[in-house]
Order: structure tokens, then sequence, then C-alpha cells
């Protein structure tokens, strides 16, 4: 596994990372806590230590297995988390997201059993942060990060709440996610930015935000890198998502667009092979290829996604070999043009 410094910290975090989301069920259409469990201690036993959850995966689920799972082997973690988004507010504060329900994000226009509002308010923050450390079961945060951006909560009155927190220990680095240009630079220095990044989805290129990140060492965590399984090569027009899935009704997970991805999967299929590699292993490798991209939040349900994703952190691509994938890469872009 290969291990890079977290933003201007001394903290080794591995490449490839567990992303907890889908451990707590919530829009995954249900997880098994046993196997969570093992996914997460598998993804230890192979040099991932980087875990990620967040307060609202599950409703606090996720957090809750991740602190299981981790209760011998703290010290060998590098624990991030999120804040900002809440729903369990009395009364109406920040900005509202969306309605949810046990299963995932209500989108039919009924009232939702959850109204989730972002909110990064100093006092917001410190309660969220009592209520994480509790379901996770330690006494301080690796990588505590702004899940969703408030527009209603100037940002330096957020970062001063951090700064603030990790002065006082709970906290040990300060990251944010779904920023963009302008509230990323406006936190001014940070330790990591989480955004959505794949081979399919490249806005942090274009936007600048990368190359920002890269020149101000600020870690870049790439989340939903496999997007959601589609570039394991194991969806078909066959699969049946599990009601609640967010992969339910995504063009994405369409008949034609399965289709072209096979065809983009297909071409990477030789590569893949010459290293005895899968396909997930070759996307993840080419990811935190990039310059700039430092963590790679892979999810996994089980313990053999844990395991396969995890060894991607071994996997050494040639220079000629990643230019082979992005002529690819940039073959099926254009065609979506
Ligand atoms: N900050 C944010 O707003 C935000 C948003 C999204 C994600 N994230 C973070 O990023 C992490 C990753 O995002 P993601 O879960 O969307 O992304 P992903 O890594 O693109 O997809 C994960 C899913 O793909 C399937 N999978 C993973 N590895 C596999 C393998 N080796 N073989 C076959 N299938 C495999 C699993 O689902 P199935 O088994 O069901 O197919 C798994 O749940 C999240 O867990 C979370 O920590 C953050």
């Amino acid at each position: 596994m290969l291990y890079r410094k977290l933003g201007q910290t001394d903290i080794d975090a591995s490449v490839v990372a567990l992303g907890a989301w889908a451990i707590g069920g919530w829009m995954w259409g249900g997880c098994e806590e046993a196997d969570a469990v093992r996914a997460i201690q598998a993804s230890l036993d192979h040099g991932v230590n980087l875990i990620d959850t967040a307060p609202i995966y599950g409703y606090g689920r996720s957090e809750r297995i991740v602190g299981k799972a981790i209760r011998s082997r703290r010290s060998q973690v590098v624990l991030a988390t999120k804040c900002g988004l809440r729903w369990d507010l009395a009364e109406p504060h920040g900005v509202l997201h969306f309605q949810g329900d046990d299963l995932g994000i209500v989108r039919d226009g009924t009232p939702g059993k959850y109204h989730v509002y972002k909110y990064l308010h100093p006092d917001s923050i410190r309660l969220e942060l009592e209520g994480s450390l509790q379901r996770l079961g330690t006494d301080y945060v690796d990588l505590y990060q702004t899940h969703w951006q408030d527009e209603t909560t100037p940002i330096d009155e957020t970062m001063a709440a951090l700064e603030t927190l990790r002065d006082q220990g709970k906290i040990r680095a300060i990251g944010i996610s779904n920023a963009n240009r302008d509230q990323l630079v406006a936190y001014g220095p940070i330790d990591g930015d989480q955004e959505r990044y794949s081979m399919l989805d490249r806005r942090m290129e274009q936007d600048g935000c990368l190359e920002y990140c890269r020149a101000n060492h600020i870690s870049v965590l790439a989340y939903s890198p496999l997007v959601h399984g589609l570039l394991t090569g194991k969806i078909t027009p066959q699969t049946q998502f599990h009601p609640g899935d967010l992969r339910i009704g995504n063009p994405r997970f369409s008949p034609d667009s399965l289709r072209r991805i096979q065809v983009l999967l297909a071409g990477f299929a030789p590569i893949a092979r010459a290293h005895g590699a899968s396909l997930a292993q070759l996307v993840i490798a080419w990811t935190f290829s990039r310059p700039g991209l430092t963590h790679v939040l892979c999810g996994a349900r089980n313990e053999r996604q844990a395991i396969e994703n995890a060894r991607a952190g071994e996997l050494p691509l040639a220079q000629d070999e990643i230019e082979a994938i992005d002529e690819l890469i940039r073959k099926h872009l254009k065609g979506q043009q």
C-alpha cells in the first residue's frame, strides 16, 4: 500500500481508502452489519488505514458500525467523518438539502420522514462532533470535513470553530467536501478536499480545484471513483438493485449507457490482464495516479470487495499504460457530446 501525508499534517493515509456510505445501508438498498464489519477489518488487514464515514450515512448507523469494527484498533486508523448535514433539528436552520426516509432520498414530492439541512454554524458543529465521537467510540477524529456547504453561515465562522476543535485535540485535520472553487479558496489552510472524481467525473480538473489543491498541499479525496460500481464491469442491464438503491433510475445505469461502458472497459482489459488485476483495481490505480489526486475513497460492502480494492494500492501503472487509458477515456467522453 502506498501512503501519502494528509494535507500539511504528519498523518500518513493510505491512497486507497474505505468509504463507509454503503455500509450505512441508506441509499444502497440495505447492508448486512456483519458483512460491513468484516469489510472494514479486512481493509485494515490489507493496508488501508483511511476510513471515511458521515453521520448522515444511515442516520448514524455507518458511524456506529465503523466504531464497532475499529474498537480494538483505533490507533491504526485515520478516521474521517463529517459535519453539516442535520436531520435532527427541532427547527429549520441553514438550507434544506433534501427530504429523506430510512431507505434514501424522497423524490416523489411526498413529505419525507427526515428534513435534512445543510448547516455549519459553530454551535451545530460542536454538537455534531460530540455525537460522532460517541457513535464512533473514540475521543478524536483524524479528519473532520464539512459535508456540504451552507451558504447561510460565513465560512470564516465555520473555519474558526474547526480550528478551535483542532486546538482542543478533538480533531487532527480539517477538510471540506462538495465545495466550489470560491468556497475552497475562502476556507484558507485546510488539509483535505473530498469531491466527486472519477474517469467520468472530471469537474475538479475543469474548474482548477485539483490544481489549486496540489499547489496548496491540500489532499484530494476522490469520492465515487468506481461510479457506484459501474466501472467494475459487473453491472449489466439484468442487474437487479434492492429498493432504495440510488442506482435505480440513474441514467448512467441505463442499457444504452451500460453498452458504452462495456466498450470502454473492454479497452482496459488487456492492461488489467497484463498486471493480473481486475478492472476495478485498474480504475482505482489510474485514479490515484492523477497529479494532485491523493486518495481514492472506494465503497465496499463486503470482505471480497474490500480486499480487491485495497490491493489496488500496490498496482504500479507505467506512464504508457496511463496514456493508453487516458486515450480510451477521451474517446468515450467524446462520444457522449
Ligand atoms: N462527500 C460526499 O458527498 C460523498 C458522496 C459520495 C460518496 N462519498 C464517499 O466516497 C465513498 C465511495 O463512494 P461510492 O460508494 O459512491 O463509490 P464507489 O466506490 O464508486 O462505489 C462503491 C460501490 O461499488 C461496488 N463495489 C465496490 N468495489 C467493488 C468491487 N471491487 N467489485 C465489485 N463491486 C464493487 C459496491 O456496491 P454493490 O456491491 O452494491 O454493487 C460499493 O458499495 C463513500 O462510501 C463515501 O465515503 C462522499
